[in-house]
């Protein structure tokens, strides 16, 4: 039956669309960490929604699986198939026109597949922006980042994926096309479809296309790295920007000393900018249309010195300068991937927790695992921390042995305060299990049953998120 449906999705979608070489598919069934590999029946590579319609049904018709994937930059194993062997990838990555601009709408219509840097230079053509922002935007696709909710460095001004999608086009699980491409700003008949699908990480549809909100360029951006005595300088900083930046305030980042390290251990042509090291460094952003936001934030990091909660700070002063800033946050990912073993938990708790999570949390870990490198970073505006960890120098061995026990000390730390086991990267493969663990047993009676009405077969993704 299976060898039929390869033979099926040939003739309906041409040759070239459908790969079942072992060498083909090999780029597509092991995610960007490295640490989930699978086995597919095929990867399926439709042109247009209709051929993603056409894949869909074929699938449901044979009872196999779909893993939808965008760029594979996603964490958690969401956009690669297990080692089962029967399931197909589903991979958008033809799929990538920008099918319309409207500038008085202030919207943008683009296929699931376009890389998010595409879009950003959509919108950037048009004299417009589109915010998101993250270290991997040249390769993530906005149907992955829709499907993942993802986050990154401005969702303090912008908010998350969710509040920049107006409309979208979705293959459902049996093959039709839901039509939501709407640019509609206010449209209450009943419930919000879109966001059903926008973070369900591929389990309810297949993201075809999508409407996205545009807004005012930033042209003037005024960037500093500082140093910081503690989180809770870093959390303590954040009304005090708040006051200068106004709504201009876009990014407040945190990097911990052992992320710094990392990044200059591995990344080429970066340097500490300070001649001291500090155990804390921060990254804040204030961009609008005048340059009062160099002055905006020279007045917040002088308000700032002048309480004491800043040890040093170099203003960016050029753009040059900005990205160098810039390379020292977003290269902690590549950083540590290259040092060795890594387990990533992407937290969230209320803002007034963190300081207290990190002093906590840290002396249990290095009880459990002596050595363990704690490399701590993230939205720290937004109360995310990217609390991973890194072995022992020297030993992956150890940190492979003791994952369960390492995360659920941190997993335990954070139920603890009131906050959630992943804020921008979601469940995936990685935390299906913690799901059943950390979520309320209503909460999860209630996706099992948005699950079963939208996906009663199980085509979509359907061995991810849901424990
Ligand atoms: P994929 O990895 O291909 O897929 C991710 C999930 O979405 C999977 O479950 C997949 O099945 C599903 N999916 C993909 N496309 C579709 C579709 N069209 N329809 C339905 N389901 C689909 N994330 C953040 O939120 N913030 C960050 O700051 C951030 N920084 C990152 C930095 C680095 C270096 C890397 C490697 C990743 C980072 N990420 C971050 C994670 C990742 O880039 C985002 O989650 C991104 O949104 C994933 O997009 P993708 O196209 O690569 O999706
Ligand atoms: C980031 O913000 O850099 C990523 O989301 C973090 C990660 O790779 O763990
Ligand atoms: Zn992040």
């Amino acid at each position: 039956m299976t060898g039929d449906l390869v033979s099926d999705l040939r003739a309906a979608l041409g040759d070239r669309a459908v790969l079942t070489d072992p060498a083909d598919m090999a780029a597509y069934v092991t995610d960007w960490t490295g640490s989930f590999t699978g086995t597919a029946l095929a990867v399926v590579r439709p042109a247009s929604t209709s051929e993603v319609a056409t894949a869909v049904r074929l699938c449901a018709a044979a009872g196999v699986g779909v893993v939808p994937q965008g760029g594979n930059t996603g964490l958690v194993g969401g956009g690669v198939p297990d080692s089962g062997g029967d399931q197909i990838v589903l991979s958008l990555g033809r799929m990538r026109r920008v099918r319309e601009v409207d500038p008085v709408a202030d919207t943008l219509t683009v296929e699931a597949g376009t890389p998010l840097a595409t879009v950003q230079s959509a919108a950037a053509d048009a004299g417009r922006l589109f915010p998101l922002s993250l270290g991997f935007e040249g390769s993530c696709t906005i149907g992955g980042t829709i499907a993942t909710n993802a986050g990154g460095t401005a969702v303090l001004r912008y908010g998350m994926v969710r509040e920049l999608v107006l409309g979208l086009e979705v293959v459902l699980p049996d093959g039709r096309v839901w039509d939501g491409l709407r640019p509609l700003r206010k449209d209450n008949t009943g419930y919000d479809l879109k966001q059903l699908f926008i973070g369900s990480e591929g389990t309810l549809g297949v993201v075809t296309a999508a409407v996205l909100r545009l807004l005012p360029a930033t042209p003037r951006r005024a960037t500093a790295f500082v140093a910081l005595e503690s989180v809770e300088a870093a959390t303590a900083l954040l009304p005090l920007l708040r006051e200068h930046g106004g709504g201009q305030l876009t990014t407040w980042e945190l990097l911990g000393r052992q992320a710094l390290d990392l990044v200059l251990a591995h990344l080429p042509g970066v340097r500490d900018p300070f001649g001291t090291r500090h155990e804390w460094y921060g990254l804040v952003e204030i961009a609008g249309t005048s340059d009062d936001v160099d002055e905006r934030l020279e007045d917040a990091l002088s308000a700032a010195a002048s309480q004491g909660l800043l040890l040093d700070a170099v203003l960016a002063g050029s753009p040059a300068q900005r990205e160098s800033l810039w390379a020292l946050r977003e290269g902690v990912s590549e950083a540590q991937k290259s040092e060795g073993a890594t387990l990533k938990h992407d937290v969230t708790l209320p803002i007034s927790s963190l300081a207290r999570f990190v002093a906590e949390v840290g002396p249990v870990l290095q009880e459990a695992l002596p050595g363990v490198r704690l490399v701590t970073y993230g939205h720290v505006g937004d109360g995310n921390l990217h609390y991973n960890l890194s072995a022992p120098v020297g030993d992956d061995a150890a940190l492979q042995a003791r994952a369960g026990a390492l995360t659920r000390i941190i997993y335990d730390a954070v139920a603890a305060l009131g906050g959630s086991i992943s804020a921008e990267h979601g469940i995936g493969a990685l935390k299906r299990d913690a799901v059943a663990a950390y979520k309320s047993g209503v909460e999860v009676d209630l996706m099992r049953a948005v699950k079963q009405a939208i996906d009663p077969g199980g085509v979509m993704n359907s061995r991810k998120v849901l424990p």
